[in-house]
């Protein structure tokens, strides 16, 4: 799928029906929205349960919520196993999942700064430099798939890739259960979530449940979005209205703003014959599919924490978020913008993000 989505779904019929639900809990709302996405189309799923979500959520404004606009608010809350996430919490944080005890998964996604590294590439153990930039895990299971190039299907699939891979954290598998099984505490917090005790399952498993619970809720754009007008100013305001106007929306869109569709990195000027030096990881989902079509192609990354994890790109090369939309201005829509404009929209992503325990305040 190389070209932006419709905008269909965001339609008025579907926004009515929003706008007066049925009764239905938050809790089935919730669950809606936050389904791990697997499907095909499943972003529109996506974005319609959040829409629904919504409904219920607007009472607490005054003003009406704007239910007919393409970025839906992210869910409030998720359904997770509180036990399990804070078991995949301590497990994130633990620098035995690496082989030689060194990095854990907060080394590469500092969740305190916004959830990434703050490098241009990662690296891994024994000082091995990563091939490509480290996205945010905040609200990235809300992303219709895992990775630059979408090669994991979810949160926990995902989890293989940075264990394994030796010049992430190099583990294996049976290491890593025999380290844990040595811990005071382990063993017996595992038993009583897990009748099998400590695997590779279970592992991944409180792993996912406690990356599923990072979500940023509660922006001042959501809350705009619920009908708080005074959560934006003029400028954030302006800087929405450009972002659809130039076609950023057609790409970077629903709840998530991006996360939910491929697309050509350079679709209308060749970026990478520019930068020169081409890796495999610029090829990006051809590397899944091997269909030439997508050479290049890569998941539209989530904005919503964009205003946190500098440097930007898959190759890390934008070190502003100036910088990332002038590359967007250049290599995705082919035109050029004033000054003004560029720094509104980069105003308006600010915008995005928001509040998280996890993060420092
Ligand atoms: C050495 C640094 C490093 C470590 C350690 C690491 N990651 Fe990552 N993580 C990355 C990089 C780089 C990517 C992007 C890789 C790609 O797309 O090919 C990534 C991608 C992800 C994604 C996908 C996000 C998205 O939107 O596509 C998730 C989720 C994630 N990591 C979670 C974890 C978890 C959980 C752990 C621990 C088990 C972990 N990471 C360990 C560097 C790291
Ligand atoms: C044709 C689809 C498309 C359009 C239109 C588009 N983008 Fe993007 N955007 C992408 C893709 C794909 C990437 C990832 C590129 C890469 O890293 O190689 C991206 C990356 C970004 C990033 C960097 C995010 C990060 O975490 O690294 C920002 C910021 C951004 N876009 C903002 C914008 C703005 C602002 C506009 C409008 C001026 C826009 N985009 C238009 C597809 C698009």
């Amino acid at each position: 799928m190389h070209r932006p989505l419709l905008m269909r779904p965001f339609g008025p019929r579907r926004a009515r029906a929003g706008r007066h639900p049925a009764p239905r809990s938050a809790r089935t709302a919730r669950s809606t929205a936050t389904r791990p996405p697997s499907r095909t189309g499943i972003g529109l799923g996506l974005v319609l349960g959040v829409g629904l979500g919504l409904g219920l959520a607007a009472a607490s404004f005054a003003g009406e919520p704007r239910l007919n606009e393409p970025i839906r608010p992210l869910p409030e809350s998720v359904d997770v196993n509180p036990e399990k996430a804070a078991l995949g919490r301590m497990l994130f944080h633990d620098t035995r999942l690496s082989k030689d005890g060194t990095i854990s998964c907060a080394s590469c996604h500092d969740l305190a700064s916004g959830g990434d590294d703050g490098r241009r590439v990662s690296t891994g153990v024994e000082g091995a430099e990563g091939m490509i930039n480290s996205p945010t895990v905040f609200n990235a299971s809300l992303n219709f798939k895992q990775f630059w190039d979408g090669r994991a299907k979810d949160v926990v699939e995902q989890i293989d890739g940075p264990l394994q891979s030796p010049i992430e954290m190099g583990s294996l598998w049976p290491e890593t259960v025999a380290k844990l099984y040595e811990d005071d505490e382990y063993p017996q917090r595992f038993q009583a979530l897990y009748p099998d005790g400590i695997n590779r399952p279970n592992i991944k498993d409180a792993i996912g449940e406690f990356v599923r619970s990072l979500v940023t809720p509660n922006s001042r754009f959501d809350q705009w979005l619920k009908g708080d007008d005074s959560a934006l100013d003029e400028r954030e305001k302006h800087g929405y209205a450009l972002f659809k106007s130039y076609g950023c929306v057609s790409c970077h869109q629903g709840a998530n703003v991006g996360g939910n569709m491929f697309q050509v990195f350079g679709v209308l000027n060749e970026y990478f014959k520019r930068r020169g030096n081409i890796t495999e990881a610029d090829l990006g989902r051809y590397n899944v599919t091997g269909n030439i079509a997508d050479r290049h192609s890569f998941k539209v990354p989530s904005l919503r924490m964009a205003a946190h994890t500098a440097p930007y790109l898959h190759d890390g090369t934008a070190e502003t978020l100036r910088d990332a939309v002038d590359a967007m201005f250049e290599f995705q829509l082919g035109r050029e913008a004033p000054d003004d404009d560029k720094d509104a929209i980069v105003a308006f992503i600010r915008t995005l993000a928001g509040e998280s325990e996890e993060l420092s305040p």
